[in-house]
C-alpha cells in the first residue's frame, strides 16, 4: 500500500509523494503527516503477529517500533532500518506514586528505557531510516537535549553525519556528553530552541541536510508505537486517560494519530482522554487550549524552566496537538517549578525515577485529580519520558536543598534526602544508624 505525505490542515489537505524532501505543506505551510490511503488491516490476526514476534530473534522483531511495522508503513523494504533495540519499554505499577496523585492506581509506561534513555529513539529509528532511503548523507536537529542524544546514536549507527544545534547553557550535561560520545558535531548557539529551529530550517534548506526534529512527519510515525506497545502490553485494554509532559507537542501528535488510527482500524473500540502537561513559565499551549479562541497560538517569547527538555515557548506542532487532544475529549495542565520536584521525588522514591520534563505528568495528575477532573478510580497510564539520568546535576541540588526556580526562587527539598559525611569510624556511623 503507496503511503503519501498529506497536508494537516483540513481547508487544504494536499498530498505529496512520501520520498519529497518536505517538511511543511508547499501549498499552504501546514504540517504534514503520514497517510495510508485505503488502509485495512485484519486487526486479530495483526495482534497476533505482533505478539509471536516477540518471541523472535531477528533485530527487526525485537526492536519495540519494527515490531509494528504494519502500523507505519511508509517504507517501500525495510532495508533502511537501524535499529538499536529501540522501544520495549516497561508498565510499571508505582502504588506510592498513585497516592501523591490522588489515584487508586497508576501505571508508568517508562520510555527512560530506551537505548539513549528518552522517548526520542522510538521516532529516531524511524526518522533516520527514512534519511536513509532518501539518500541523505547528513542529518541535523535543534534539540533541547534528547532529540540530539538520539539522533547523534541512530545517525551514528547507520552511517550518517549527526550535526546538532543546541540552546547554549541550556540542556543537561548528561545530554550533552550522549551527543559527544555519540560523534556528533555539536553547535552551541547563543539563542533559544525556537530561534534556533528557525535558523536550523534555514540551514537545512541552503545545505542539503535533512531536519530531524518532531517536524518530520516520519519521526511521529515511530512515536506511535509507544501507544501500540503499550496497548499491546495491556492486552489491548484501553486506559481512561493517558498522561504525558508537552514541549514541542510533537509526542502528543503521535499518541492522538496512533489512537485514531487504531480505533479506525479496529484495534480498539474506545479512545482514551489525553492529558498534555507544561511547565508553568514554558505553557503557550496551556493558555491556547483555555483561552475563548483556539485560532492562534501566542508563542512565549523567553520560556523559563528548570525542566529544560519542555522549555519551549514557540511549540511547532500545536494544531495537531490541539487537534488530538480536543478530538479525545483531553486537558492541558500546567505546573509550578516546586511541583515538578516533588514529583519527581516521588517517582524516584518509587523506586523508578525519570527526568524533570517526566515528572509533570504526576504533578499534572495531581492537580487534575484534586479538581476533579481525572477520577480517583480512573485507570490512567502516564508517560515518563526521559531517564533518570539525564540531569543528575538536578537531582543533587534538589536534595541537598540548593535548587532554585528560573527566577531565583528557592525549591524547597520536600522530599530531600541529603547524603551524610561521616567520618571513617564504626561507633560514629553507628550512631547514625
Ligand atoms: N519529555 C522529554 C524528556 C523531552 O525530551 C521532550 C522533548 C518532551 C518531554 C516533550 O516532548 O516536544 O514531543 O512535546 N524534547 C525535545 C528535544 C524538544 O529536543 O529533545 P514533545
Amino acid at each position: 500500500m503507496p503511503a503519501e505525505l498529506v497536508c494537516f490542515e483540513p481547508k487544504c489537505r494536499a498530498r505529496f509523494p512520501v520520498t519529497e524532501v518536505i517538511y511543511n505543506c508547499p501549498r499552504c505551510g501546514g504540517l504534514l503527516e503520514a497517510d495510508y490511503p485505503d488502509w485495512k488491516l485484519d486487526a486479530v490476526q495483526v495482534k497476533s503477529v505482533w505478539r509471536a514476534r516477540r518471541a523472535c530473534n531477528l533485530p527487526l522483531d525485537q526492536s519495540g517500533v519494527w515490531r509494528y511495522r504494519e502500523i507505519i508503513p511508509f517504507l517501500d523494504n525495510l532495508d533502511s532500518v537501524v535499529t538499536i533495540r529501540e522501544g520495549n519499554t516497561p508498565l510499571l505499577p508505582a502504588p506510592g506514586a498513585a497516592e501523591y496523585g490522588g489515584l487508586d492506581k497508576l501505571i508508568f509506561k517508562h520510555q527512560g528505557f530506551n537505548p539513549t534513555g528518552s522517548f526520542k529513539d522510538n521516532g529516531m529509528t524511524a526518522g533516520v531510516a527514512q534519511a536513509r532511503r532518501l539518500g541523505m548523507r547528513r542529518v541535523a536537529c535543534v534539540s533541547t537535549g534528547n532529540t540530539s542524544a538520539s539522533m547523534a546514536a541512530y545517525a551514528s549507527a547507520a552511517g550518517i553525519e549527526p550535526l546538532i544545534f543546541i540552546p547554549h547553557g541550556n540542556i543537561s550535561y548528561g545530554k550533552l556528553a550522549q551527543a559527544l560520545e555519540y560523534g556528533a558535531r555539536t553547535f552551541q548557539v547563543e539563542a533559544n530552541f525556537d530561534q534556533i529551529l528557525a535558523l536550523v530550517r534555514v540551514l537545512a534548506e541552503r545545505q542539503g541536510i535533512y531536519l530531524l526534529n518532531s517536524i518530520n512527519p516520519f519521526r511521529i510515525e515511530g512515536q506511535k508505537t509507544i501507544i501500540v506497545e503499550m496497548l499491546d502490553q495491556r492486552d489491548w485494554s484501553v486506559p481512561d486517560w493517558i498522561v504525558l509532559p508537552g514541549g514541542n507537542l510533537g509526542n502528543t501528535s503521535a499518541f492522538g494519530k496512533a489512537l485514531r488510527e487504531l480505533k479506525q482500524l479496529g484495534f480498539i473500540n474506545k479512545m482514551p482522554r489525553l492529558a498534555v502537561i507544561q511547565a508553568e513559565g514554558a505553557a503557550p499551549f496551556y493558555e491556547l487550549f483555555h483561552a475563548s479562541s483556539r485560532d492562534h497560538l501566542n508563542a512565549v517569547p523567553h520560556p523559563e524552566t528548570l525542566a529544560t527538555a519542555i522549555k519551549i515557548g514557540d511549540p511547532i506542532s500545536w494544531p495537531k496537538a490541539l487537534h488530538e487532544v480536543t478530538a479525545s475529549v483531553g486537558t492541558v495542565e500546567k505546573v509550578r517549578e516546586q511541583e515538578i520536584a516533588d514529583a519527581k521525588a516521588i517517582v524516584g522514591r518509587c523506586g523508578i525515577g525519570c527526568e524533570p520534563a517526566s515528572a509533570a505528568t504526576l504533578a499534572g495528575i495531581r492537580k487534575l485529580t484534586a479538581a476533579g477532573v481525572i477520577r480517583r478510580d480512573a485507570d490512567v497510564v502516564a508517560v515518563l519520558t526521559g531517564n533518570v539520568l539525564k540531569d543528575p546535576d538536578y537531582i543533587y541540588r534538589y536534595h541537598t536543598g540548593k535548587l532554585e526556580a528560573p527566577d531565583g526562587e528557592p525549591i524547597r527539598p520536600t522530599f530531600g534526602n541529603q547524603p551524610i559525611v561521616v567520618p571513617n569510624d564504626p561507633e560514629k556511623i553507628a550512631a547514625f544508624l
